[in-house]
């Protein structure tokens, strides 16, 4: 079943949500970008929400004091998806900009090794289960009630984002091309501490134990879903069914379980089996192997 262009378009084999377009894109190749400038980039529901939050509160003192009250959104607007039609070039420095973007894709000197990346993936299982709710509650996004049927256009990279496994791929086999750091959802969940200290020291921001320990305890699951800053609960009633979901849904390590049945998880194996074993990642399924 092929996506609905209501929702999706395919630009260089890969699938865009229709509040970008084409010419934006393309137009992205030649995005000027500073030395200064971070990019969290994901397949989409690995960690995207989670790893801007920590990214301001890293950065932004008033964030993290919570003298400032602004949307993560705002502070860490998306490259690809202009949504406010900004001017990027007044982002106050260092500029941090998320995206969901294939490594072809990306600004032209991203790749000279300009700029960070901050590339975080998380096990396809939870992504792919993640990715079905998450289609429910975003209007943006064409639902698939059936999971099963979710399920075959996950595997058949016909989704916004295109194939997991390209796009993980894709990033490991060019990370020489970058100045990349590699982050794994699980590893954050796992020991969110040093996750952080691991980000600072790539970012180059020295914080006190004190502030460290500050952005720990607000970018737990528990104290970003209470957070409005950072749990996206204002976005408009056109983008969400605010009934069916929210962004912060349970943030969890081995969820699949509750929805895959055996023969699913054993069908998704199959798919990924042989390509998985090219990654150069160690993929955590679930809370008793980490
Ligand atoms: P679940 O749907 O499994 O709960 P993205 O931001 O890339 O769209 O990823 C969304 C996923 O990250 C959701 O997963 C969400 O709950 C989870 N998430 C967001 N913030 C988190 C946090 N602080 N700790 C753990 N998981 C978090």
């Amino acid at each position: 079943m092929e996506p609905s262009k209501k929702y999706l378009f395919e630009y260089k084999g890969y699938y865009f949500g229709v509040e970008t377009t084409p010419e934006y894109v393309a137009s992205l190749e030649d995005f000027e970008i500073y030395d200064s400038d971070i990019f969290i980039t994901t397949y989409p529901k690995s960690g995207t929400v989670w790893t801007q939050n920590i990214l301001s509160l890293i950065i932004h003192e008033g964030h993290r004091n919570g003298t400032e009250n602004m949307e993560t959104m705002d502070r860490v607007p998306w490259l690809e998806y202009n949504l406010k039609q900004r001017d990027y070039t007044k982002l106050p420095l260092p500029r941090v900009l998320a995206t969901h973007l294939p490594y072809y894709l990306v600004p032209r000197d991203l790749k000279n090794k300009r700029g960070r990346v901050i590339y975080v993936t998380r096990n396809p299982k939870d992504v792919m289960v993640s990715y079905y709710h998450f289609s429910k509650f975003m209007k943006t996004l064409e639902e698939i009630p059936d999971f099963n049927l979710f399920m075959e256009r996950f595997l058949a990279g016909k989704v916004l984002g295109s194939s997991w496994f390209d796009h993980v791929a894709g990033w490991y086999s060019h990370a020489e091309d970058f100045n990349i750091l590699f982050l794994t959802y699980e590893e954050m969940k796992k020991d969110l501490r040093s996750a952080v200290l691991k980000i600072c020291n790539f970012v180059g921001k020295k914080l006190s134990e004190e502030e460290v320990d500050s952005v720990v305890r607000q970018a737990t699951f528990e104290n970003m879903r209470k957070d409005p800053r950072a749990n996206y609960e204002n976005l408009p009633d056109e983008w969400v069914s605010k009934d069916k979901g929210r962004f912060l849904r349970k943030g969890t390590v081995g969820d699949w379980k509750n929805t895959m049945t055996v023969a699913q998880s054993e069908r998704f194996d199959e798919v990924f089996k042989e390509k998985i074993k090219t990654l150069p990642i160690k993929f955590v399924w679930d809370t008793d192997e980490m």
